[in-house]
C-alpha cells in the first residue's frame, strides 16, 4: 500500500503523524510512504530523516493525497484536505465529528473511509489512541490554568500552592479519566487543594488508591458540580462520552457564580466542550474573559509540545497503522477495537454515538468496510 503523511495545517499544529520509526516499519512491510516536505519540521524531524529510512518526500499535500491510498494525520481534516479525499482513501486520524458537523458532512460526501483515533476502544473501555494526548492535555491544562491565575495574565492572582500561613488554591476537575487524572496530578503536585468529580466510581477509586493527600474524590451530581465549581479558583473540564458531543455540565449561571478572575480550562472542547461558556481557542490566542472568568479552551493542547506529543502519539498509533496498511480485513480481525474507530465509510456513518449525535442512521462497521 502507499501511505501518505501530509503536513498538518490546523492553526498552530506542530505535530506530525509519523516519525522515521514508522516509515522504517512500513517500508519493512513492503509499503511505500509519501511524506510531505517539511511535514516533520514542527517536531524537529528533518525530511532527510525520513528519506534515510526509505520514505519519499513529495512537495505538497496534493501529491500526498493524489499518490497515497491511506492518509495518516494528527488533527481532523481541514476543508482543503477534505476536498482532496476520495472514495478510495482510508483516513486514519483524530476526527472529533461531534464537534465539527461540517467536517462530518464533507467526509460523508467524499465517501472515504475514516477511522478516528479517539473512538478506537478496547473491551475495558480504554481509549488507547486518545490516552497519550489526554495525558499531555491534562498535564498542560493544570500548567496553563496556573499561568492564567496570575494577575498579569488576567487571573485573580492566586498561587496554587499557597504559602505558609495562606491556604492553597482550589482546583475542581470534572472527569477522572486520562485527562482529568493527569490534570489533578499536576495541580496536586503544585500544592493545590484538588477535588475530582466523576459519574463513575471506578476512576475515582483508582485516584484514591494513589493516595495524594491533597486530592479528594466526589461522585458527580448537579449538586456537587454547583458546590465545587462555584468555590474554585480553577475548573478543569475533562469529561467524555466517546464519539458523542461532550455533556455540558457547567451552565452559564454557574460560571457567573464563580469568583472574578478564576480560570476555566475546558479540555473537552474538542468534543464540543463541557462548560457552557467555552468556545474553541488557539495557542496564539488561547484565552478570553466572560462573566469575569478567564476561559482557556485550546482545541489542540498537545500541539504546544510537539516534541513530546509526536512521539507519544506515534508510539500508540504505529501498530494500528501497520496493521491497516497490511490489510483492513486482517487488521480488524487482529485488533477488533478498530471497528469502533470506523466513523464513516462509503458515505455512511458507522459509529453509533456519532450517528446519534448527527441524527443519521448508523450502519454496521464491518458492512461499511465491505467485510
Ligand atoms: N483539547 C485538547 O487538545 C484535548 C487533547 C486530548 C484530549 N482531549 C479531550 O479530553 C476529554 C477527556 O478525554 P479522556 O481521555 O480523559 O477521556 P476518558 O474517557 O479517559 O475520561 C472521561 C471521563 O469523563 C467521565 N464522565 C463522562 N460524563 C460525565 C459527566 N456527565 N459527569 C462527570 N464525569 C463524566 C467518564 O466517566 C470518564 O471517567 C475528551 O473530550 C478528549 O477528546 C482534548
Amino acid at each position: 500500500m502507499i501511505i501518505g503523511v501530509p503536513k498538518e495545517i490546523k492553526t498552530e499544529e506542530y505535530r506530525v503523524a509519523m516519525t522515521p520509526v514508522g516509515v522504517r516499519e512500513l517500508v519493512a512491510h513492503g509499503h511505500r510512504v509519501l511524506v510531505e516536505k517539511d511535514a516533520g519540521s514542527g517536531s524537529f524531524v528533518a525530511d532527510e530523516a525520513y528519506t534515510a529510512v526509505g520514505g519519499e518526500i513529495v512537495s505538497n499535500a496534493a501529491e500526498v493525497f493524489g499518490g497515497a491510498d491511506m492518509i495518516v494525520k494528527v488533527k481532523e481534516p481541514q476543508p482543503a484536505e477534505i476536498e482532496m479525499l476520495e472514495e478510495r482513501h482510508l483516513l486514519f486520524t483524530y476526527l472529533h465529528l461531534a464537534a465539527y458537523p461540517e467536517e462530518a458532512r464533507g467526509l460523508l460526501e467524499s465517501k472515504a473511509t475514516a477511522i478516528a483515533y479517539e473512538t478506537v476502544e478496547l473491551d475495558n473501555g480504554a481509549l488507547p489512541l486518545l490516552a497519550p494526548m489526554s495525558e499531555i492535555a491534562g498535564r498542560l491544562a493544570a500548567q496553563a490554568g496556573a499561568h492564567y491565575l496570575e494577575k498579569p495574565n488576567g487571573g485573580r492572582g492566586v498561587l496554587l500552592g499557597g504559602v505558609p500561613g495562606v491556604p492553597p488554591g482550589k482546583v475542581t476537575v470534572l472527569g477522572a479519566g486520562m485527562a482529568g487524572r493527569n490534570a489533578a496530578m499536576i495541580a496536586a503536585g503544585m500544592g493545590a487543594e484538588v477535588t475530582v468529580l466523576d459519574l463513575n466510581v471506578n476512576p475515582l477509586r483508582h485516584l484514591d488508591e494513589l493516595q495524594w493527600g491533597n486530592v479528594r474524590t466526589v461522585t458527580s451530581s448537579k449538586f456537587a458540580v454547583e458546590q465545587f465549581v462555584a468555590d474554585s479558583d480553577m475548573v478543569v473540564g475533562a469529561v467524555l462520552i466517546p464519539g458523542a458531543r461532550a455533556p455540558v455540565i457547567v451552565d452559564e449561571e454557574l460560571v457567573k457564580r464563580m469568583r472574578p478572575g478564576s480560570v476555566v480550562v475546558d479540555i473537552s472542547i474538542d468534543q464540543g466542550g463541557c462548560i457552557a461558556t467555552a468556545r474553541e481557542t488557539t495557542h496564539s490566542d488561547p484565552v478570553y474573559e466572560m462573566h469575569g472568568v478567564v476561559h482557556y479552551a485550546v482545541g489542540n493542547i498537545p500541539g504546544a509540545v510537539p516534541n513530546t506529543a509526536t512521539y507519544a502519539l506515534t508510539n500508540a498509533t504505529l501498530p494500528y497503522v501497520v496493521a491497516l496498511a497490511d490489510g483492513v480485513a486482517g487488521a480488524v480481525e487482529r485488533r477488533p477495537e478498530l471497528l469502533g474507530g470506523v466513523n464513516v465509510a462509503g458515505g455512511a456513518v458507522a459509529n453509533p454515538a456519532v450517528a446519534d449525535y448527527l441524527g443519521v442512521e448508523c450502519v454496521d462497521a464491518r458492512t461499511a468496510l465491505g467485510l
